[in-house]
């Protein structure tokens, strides 16, 4: 009798679990798993830090996972441009301040597992002809470039990973302090500054001793920077347009929202109008072969600053009629100055016209962890957008959107 009440118990209790679990199978009938939910990765491309190689298991996560940034190896040639066309007009007596015949730089490295930075540091010293094969602190050669008419001798005389004392990357304050010992141990043997970033310049420029009037450059036009440049402490920085960036990865997200797919996906709102009528004015590239929607860098000196500065919101983007869907978004680090002072900014203006809800969350450019133990809540949200920390840390977030 006893057992026989026992196992009408479990039967009870295994027909309460089924019925609950068949009634929550009911409920979600018709919603999307968030595993194949839109996906795309920015300002951050999934890649081996190492090597730079595109983590494509990552791009291919779904058929909804996409790319945007900008051309980041184009953007490390217009910058090594931008010194090489600045020392071409340059007084070579002025210029080389010791007198010994040699341009002697220091250059402050962002991420040297980033492949914006890697980019970057390859650019510059194409440019001076300082390259040797490798984007590591201390692999320059001797170079030599045209300085008013002038061949001369360039000399890389350090480059260094500008790394916080937190373990954060492209740290402005570590500028400071390497700028300023750099000021001392080489004094006036530094005849320029070049910057993977504008955060790390604007740092530099703090340092006590900077040496006065010496040509620095830095990357990515943020407003501080175009500021400086009109007033003549800024030599130089390169536009990545962050517009087209921020609002490129919010219009893919709409689109494979709307439920387009193929070429619709990065050409609707990108290339043409899309059916709520906006289109991005500046140029977006579709590069296939690592699913990235690019865009285009641009020069930025004391000869066209003004046309960067504040304000000039891309008007192709107008409040659409699009319904409104939830995307959450995650930003490595809170305090990384092109992300906090350009990226988001950007993003907050242009989400609410293009019908996007977004929620940020931020890390602390050190620990995936800051920015992971956030991406959480992932089945109340009909998309994401991903900055990670490390650029291979795409399995960790794609394992918390496989169920
Ligand atoms: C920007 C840097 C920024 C980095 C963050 C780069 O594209 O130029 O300023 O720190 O992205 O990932």
């Amino acid at each position: 009798m006893r057992s026989n009440l026992k196992v009408i118990g479990m039967v009870l209790i295994v027909a309460l679990v089924m019925g609950g679990l068949f009634a929550q199978g009911a409920k979600d009938e018709g919603a999307v798993a968030n595993k194949d939910k839109p996906l795309v990765w920015f300002n951050r491309q999934p890649s081996d830090p190492v090597t730079g190689k595109i983590d494509m298991d990552s791009m291919n996560w779904n058929s909804k996972t996409y790319y945007v940034g900008f051309d980041a190896a184009g953007g490390g040639a217009v910058q090594g441009k931008l010194i090489t066309d600045y020392l071409a007009a340059a007084n070579p007596a002025k210029l080389d301040r010791n007198g010994d015949g040699t341009i002697g730089y220091v250059l402050c490295i962002g991420d040297v597992g980033h492949n914006d930075s890697k980019a970057r540091t390859e650019g510059i010293r194409k440019a001076l002809g300082t390259w040797n094969g490798s984007t590591d602190p201390g692999a320059a050669k001797v170079g030599s470039v045209v300085v008013g008419g002038k061949t001369m001798r360039v000399v890389e005389l350090e480059g260094k990973a500008m790394t916080g004392t937190d373990g954060s990357t492209w740290n402005a304050n570590a500028a400071t302090e390497a700028m300023g010992g750099w000021a001392t141990k080489f004094g006036n043997q530094i005849d320029m500054v070049v910057s993977n970033n504008d955060g790390m310049a604007m740092g530099s420029l703090q340092a006590s001793n900077y040496p006065a009037g010496v040509p620095i450059f830095g990357y990515d036009a943020n407003a501080d920077a175009i500021e400086a440049i009109g007033a003549g402490r800024l030599t130089g920085t390169v536009s990545q347009n962050v517009d087209a960036q921020a609002a490129g990865t919010l219009q893919v997200l709409r689109n494979l929202l709307d439920g387009l797919t193929g070429a619709d996906v990065y050409k609707k709102g990108i290339t043409e109008a899309d059916q709520w009528g906006n289109k991005i004015t500046a140029p977006l590239d579709y590069w296939a072969d690592v699913k990235a929607v690019m865009a285009a860098n641009s020069g930025v000196d004391s000869t066209n600053w003004k046309q960067y500065t504040e304000g000039s919101r891309d008007a192709g983007i107008k409040q659409s009629a699009a319904p409104k869907k939830r995307v959450l978004l995650t930003i490595y680090n809170a305090s990384d100055n092109f992300l906090s002072s350009s990226y988001v900014p950007a993003l907050q203006y242009y989400a609410p016209l293009i019908g996007i809800d977004l929620t940020i969350v931020q890390g602390d450019g050190q620990n995936e962890s800051s920015t992971l133990d956030k991406f959480t809540n992932l089945g109340s949200f009909d998309g994401y957008a991903i900055n990670m920390v490390k650029t291979n840390s795409g399995p960790d977030y794609l394992d918390k959107l496989r169920y």
